[in-house]
C-alpha cells in the first residue's frame, strides 16, 4: 500500500488559523506583532523565501518589514542595522536570511541580535533554552514545524526511534533537541547521522521516523527506508529540468517515487515542510510579541 500522504500546506493553513485569536487578542491590547527580514545580497531562493515569508505576514495581519541590502554591505553596516532594529518598538521578530555573503562573520551577526526578537532561534540563548526545554526560548522554525507535523497527523514520536540525517544548526541539531524532550511532540530515541556516519543505510533502516536534512537531492532511496516508517523530507533542492518553463523542478532529498512504496506516511516537496516553516515562523513572532507584552505590562 502506497505510503498516506502528510499535507503541511493543510496543516500550516489550519494553524495560522488557530492564531488568528491571539493576533487579535495582542491588537487590542496596542501590539501588533512586527517582523522584520534582512536580506543581504542577490541569492534569487533567499529572495523567494523572504518575499514568501512576507506574504505570509501580510495574510495574518502582522506588520513586516523587509531590509534588502547589497551584497557589499559590511559587516559593521549589518550590525548597526540590526541595533537598530533591536531598538524598534514595533518590531518584535528579527530574521537575518541566510546565508549571508562570505565577508560577513555569521556568528557575529546572530549573536548581535536582540535574544527577545529572535525568532529563528539561532541565537546561543535560544539554542541553549530549546536544549533544556525552557518553553521561552525560540524554537527554530523548520524543525517546530517537523514536529508539529507529526503530532498533528497523529504520528507522536514517544518511544519511537527517530532517525535524523544532518547535522546543520538550522535543522539537524535543534531538531534532535526538540524530539528529546520530556513532553508531548518529543520523548523518542533520537540518532543524528551526517556525511562521516558509517553504513548509513544501517542506521537509516532502524528508523521509525526518519527526518532528512542533508542538502542532497535524492539522497534516501527506498532501500534505505524501514517499511511502515514515517519520512519527513525537509530538502528543496532546484533540479535542472528543460522540459519546464522556469528551467528546474524542486525535489526534496528523499527519492519520493520510490520511497513512497515503502514508507507508511510521507512528506511530499513542495507541500510537506516547507508551508510549516512559514506558518512557525509567524507562531514564534506571536511568541515574541506576547513575550514582550508581558514585560511592557509588568507581568511577568
Ligand atoms: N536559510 C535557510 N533556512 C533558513 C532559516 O530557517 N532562517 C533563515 N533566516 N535563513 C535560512
Amino acid at each position: 500500500m502506497p505510503a498516506r500522504l502528510i499535507d503541511g500546506t493543510a496543516i500550516g493553513e489550519a494553524m495560522r488559523g488557530e492564531l488568528q485569536g491571539e493576533i487579535r487578542d495582542l491588537k487590542r491590547r496596542g501590539v501588533t506583532p512586527g517582523l522584520a527580514a534582512v536580506l543581504v545580497g542577490e541569492n534569487p531562493a533567499s529572495h523567494t523565501y523572504v518575499r514568501m515569508k512576507g506574504k505570509a505576514c501580510d495574510e495574518a495581519g502582522l506588520y513586516h518589514e523587509t531590509l534588502r541590502l547589497p551584497a557589499e554591505t559590511t559587516e559593521a553596516e549589518l550590525l548597526a542595522l540590526i541595533e537598530r532594529l533591536n531598538a524598534d518598538h514595533k518590531i518584535h521578530g528579527i530574521l537575518v536570511q541566510l546565508p549571508l555573503p562570505k565577508h560577513i562573520n555569521t556568528q557575529r551577526v546572530l549573536h548581535r541580535v536582540d535574544p527577545g526578537k529572535d525568532v529563528d532561534g539561532f541565537h546561543p540563548e535560544n539554542v541553549g533554552k530549546v536544549s533544556i526545554g525552557d518553553p521561552t526560548g525560540f524554537r527554530p522554525a523548520t524543525p517546530y514545524g517537523v514536529q508539529q507535523l507529526l503530532v498533528r497527523s497523529e504520528l507522536e514520536p514517544t518511544g519511537k526511534h527517530a532517525v535524523i540525517v544532518g547535522r546543520s544548526t538550522i535543522v539537524g541539531r535543534p531538531m534532535a533537541a526538540l524530539l528529546l524532550q520530556d513532553g508531548p511532540g518529543g520523548n523518542a530515541t533520537v540518532t543524528v547521522c551526517h556525511s562521516r556516519t558509517r553504513d548509513i543505510k544501517a542506521v537509516t533502516r532502524q528508523a521509525d521516523i526518519l527526518i532528512v536534512a542533508i542538502g542532497k537531492p535524492e539522497f534516501v532511496t527506498g532501500d534505505m527506508v524501514k517499511p511502515g516508517a514515517v519520512v519527513i523530507d525537509v530538502g528543496v533542492n532546484r533540479m535542472d529540468d528543460p522540459s519546464l518553463k522556469k528551467g528546474y523542478r524542486l525535489v526534496g532529498d528523499v527519492k519520493f517515487d520510490e520511497v513512497k512504496k515503502v514508507a507508511g506516511a510521507i512528506t511530499p516537496v513542495p507541500g510537506g515542510v516547507g508551508p510549516m516553516t512559514i506558518t512557525m515562523l509567524l507562531y514564534n513572532t506571536v511568541q515574541a510579541a506576547r513575550q514582550w507584552a508581558r514585560e511592557r505590562d509588568g507581568e511577568g
